[in-house]
């Protein structure tokens, strides 16, 4: 202990020395900036020591990653000062029940950022009050993995206009409510980016920014143990270079993973970060996490330098931009997903669990994998938040854990080949026109793409795709998180086959899930006779009723037993001691459901449905149509 706090106090009296370096030649002192540093500086040194200080430099690294935020927040615009007063430390703000996010391609959605902000009138229809645009950095043509290969952080897709736009768009979406969401490509950059590109050329200094070696040896070791994630582009992780050596790339060939061993790396990419924080993003989303820190002799996923490595991400936000958020994008196992949910951490999440197991309800019309993760996962730590969704732009892949499965009776393997088959229509009665995505026979894996329209059946019934769409909304909108929607969903669009003609897009089936803006469809929302004004108005009434109802918001939920395999039900007591609950129900049989009386014990009998004002007796049982979801006020007795 004793030697760990004059370890402590000789990093801090570094670090004080490379500031006062730094002031002396130029930089403004700044008290505010001081005082955070006596705040977080413990934290960002232990964490920055854990992964670096078995090297002779860690502590002159830690110093420069100091006076880079020093300098960071010297240059943070007043406005974003002040959110950051507003926010620093709070949760409540995210944890709303008004909280609503929409996700979409700049260019496929609005041309360019400027028609992003024609479109601002429309969100607030909607009741938007979180925009997240896809990747709109400066990226390789025609292939760049929809802008998640990155050729440069700061600067912005010329097709889709200039930093200088994202900057004010940022502020006019704040005006209006809505906070900008944008990723933070940090696992890897493009084979384009300046770094990689002296890579390539031989520059020592920045082929150590990327996991490179001069022939199979190394690569050969790692992939003993890791997974293909890409295997229709490449087999394995590792590509050949130009000059015959191998670099990592776990996705496509064009996309680099960057070196996290090397400190250098991450004072750059923290650079980058802080950069983007201060265009005035709110709320970065932190892509492929789960692989962020490799480790010979392991999968190379979710190591637990990953986590410190968001952890020490953190805490230089919270030196030099104290209101931003983190989402974590770890599409793994239900354990792993919750360990990067944490104040310190990644404050908030995709649920990948919740969305798979509402499209296995979907197909198997059986609820028991969904109620069993809703009682045993959703609960996560205080000043985080969910992210649920029905789909993303992303395929489906079936990450629920095979021991959960197994205590149903369910076999985790046969079960995820029966979903595929399911959602590609080879399953005789299907109802969904999905694709296949990295179909992988070798391993039998594959993963499903396809709009929420396609996959819920409205080529092949409009009138019942309608009603699973709203079926599956309504638990990504009840469960408790930042419901996201993805924008196209709300008017029913389906897919596009077009994609294959696009250049870049052919072989890879995501894009038939990605499609333009649908003009038609979007004029037709107002009319209740079409599909699109159904969804709309059955999402609208949905959007509009969580905005009024507290019970709905944070995460608290208590599960329920409807005793019927068909009908999902669970009770949201919200935080402010109502009194009263909300119980959702969902029936996700093709036949009605009657629930007697006795399931409803626990409660006064008079309750009302929200979404209809209907007032129900409990003592008389429910009956719930095919495909109908209520959410009930309840008073326990
Ligand atoms: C994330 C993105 C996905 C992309 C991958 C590689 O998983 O969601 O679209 O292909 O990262 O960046
Ligand atoms: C893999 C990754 C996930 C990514 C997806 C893209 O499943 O685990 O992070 O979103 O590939 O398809």
């Amino acid at each position: 202990m004793q030697e760990s706090v004059s370890v402590y106090e000789g990093t801090s009296r570094y670090v004080q020395a490379a500031l006062s370096r730094a002031r002396q030649a130029g930089l403004t002192p700044d008290p505010a900036f001081d005082q955070r540093l006596d705040r977080h500086l413990p934290l960002l040194a232990g964490l920055f020591g854990s992964l670096y200080g078995s090297r002779s430099d860690w502590q002159e690294q830690l110093a420069a990653l100091v006076v880079q935020s020093a300098r960071s927040w010297h240059d943070r615009p007043a406005d974003l000062k002040a959110l950051d007063a507003e926010r620093e430390g709070s949760s409540s703000w995210f944890q709303a029940n008004t909280m609503l996010g929409g996700v979409c391609y700049v260019d496929r959605y609005a041309e360019n950022l400027d028609g992003v902000r024609a479109r601002i009138p429309y969100f607030k229809e909607l009741g938007l009050t979180y925009l997240h645009l896809m990747p709109l950095f400066l990226a390789p043509e025609p292939h760049s993995d929809g802008g998640y290969a990155v050729s440069s952080y700061r600067e912005v897709n010329p097709r889709l206009g200039t930093m200088e736009q994202l900057r004010s768009l940022a502020a006019e979406l704040r005006s209006n409510g809505i906070s900008l969401v944008v990723d933070f490509i940090f696992n890897h950059t493009s084979d384009e980016h300046e770094w990689a590109r002296k890579a390539a050329a031989g520059d020592p200094d920045f082929s150590d920014y990327y996991w490179i070696f001069p022939d199979r040896t190394m690569p050969d070791a790692f992939e003993r143990n890791v997974r293909e994630i890409f295997p229709e582009n490449h087999p394995g992780s590792f590509i050949r270079m130009a000059d015959g050596r191998w670099v990592w790339a776990t996705f496509h060939t064009y996309q680099w993973d960057l070196n996290y061993s090397n400190p250098e790396v991450f004072r750059a990419m923290a650079g980058e970060m802080l950069f983007l924080a201060n265009q005035g993003v709110e709320i970065l989303r932190m892509d492929a996490v789960a692989f962020i820190w490799k480790q010979l002799g392991t999968s190379c996923e979710n190591l637990p330098e990953a986590h410190i490595l968001l952890r020490a991400f953190n805490a230089v936000c919270r030196l030099a931009a104290p209101s931003l958020l983190f989402k974590s994008e770890a599409i793994v196992h239900p354990d792993e997903v919750a360990l990067y949910i944490d104040p310190a951490e990644c404050q908030l999440s995709y649920n990948p669990l919740q969305m798979a197991l509402i499209w296995d309800s979907l197909a198997t019309r059986d609820v028991s994998l969904l109620a069993q993760a809703l009682k045993r996962r959703h609960s996560i730590p205080a000043g985080t938040s969910w992210v649920n969704y029905v789909r993303s732009h992303d395929d489906i892949g079936w990450t629920f854990a095979d021991e959960d499965a197994a205590e149903l009776g369910i076999n985790g393997f046969d079960h995820r080949r029966f979903l595929n088959s399911f959602y590609v229509n080879r399953f005789p009665g299907s109802f969904a026109r999905g694709v296949p995505f990295q179909d992988n026979p070798r391993t039998g894996d594959c993963r499903i793409s396809g709009t929420t329209a396609s996959l819920c059946g409205m080529e092949v019934n409009p009138a019942e795709g309608v009603e699973r769409i709203l079926l599956a909304h309504s638990v990504a909108f009840s469960t408790g998180g930042i419901p996201l929607l993805y924008l196209g969903d709300e008017v029913g669009q389906v897919n596009d086959y077009s994609y294959a003609q696009e250049p870049g897009h052919e072989e890879d089936s995501r894009w038939v899930h990605r499609p333009r803006f649908p003009k038609e469809q979007y004029a037709r929302r107002t009319e209740p006779a079409t599909p699109e004004g159904a969804v709309f108005a059955g999402l609208q009434r949905m959007i509009k009723v969580r905005s009024g109802t507290p019970e709905l918001a944070g995460t608290r939920l208590i599960d329920f037993d409807t005793g019927n395999r068909s009908v999902l039900a669970y009770q949201r007591p919200g935080s402010s001691g109502e009194g009263s609950l909300i119980l959702a129900l969902a029936n996700f049989s093709d036949f009605a459901q009657a629930l007697p009386a006795a399931t409803f014990g626990g409660y006064s009998p008079a309750a009302v449905d929200l979404l209809s004002e209907a007032a129900l007796q409990l003592d008389e049982g429910v009956t719930l149509l095919p495909r109908q979801y209520l959410w009930l006020r309840v008073t326990p007795l």
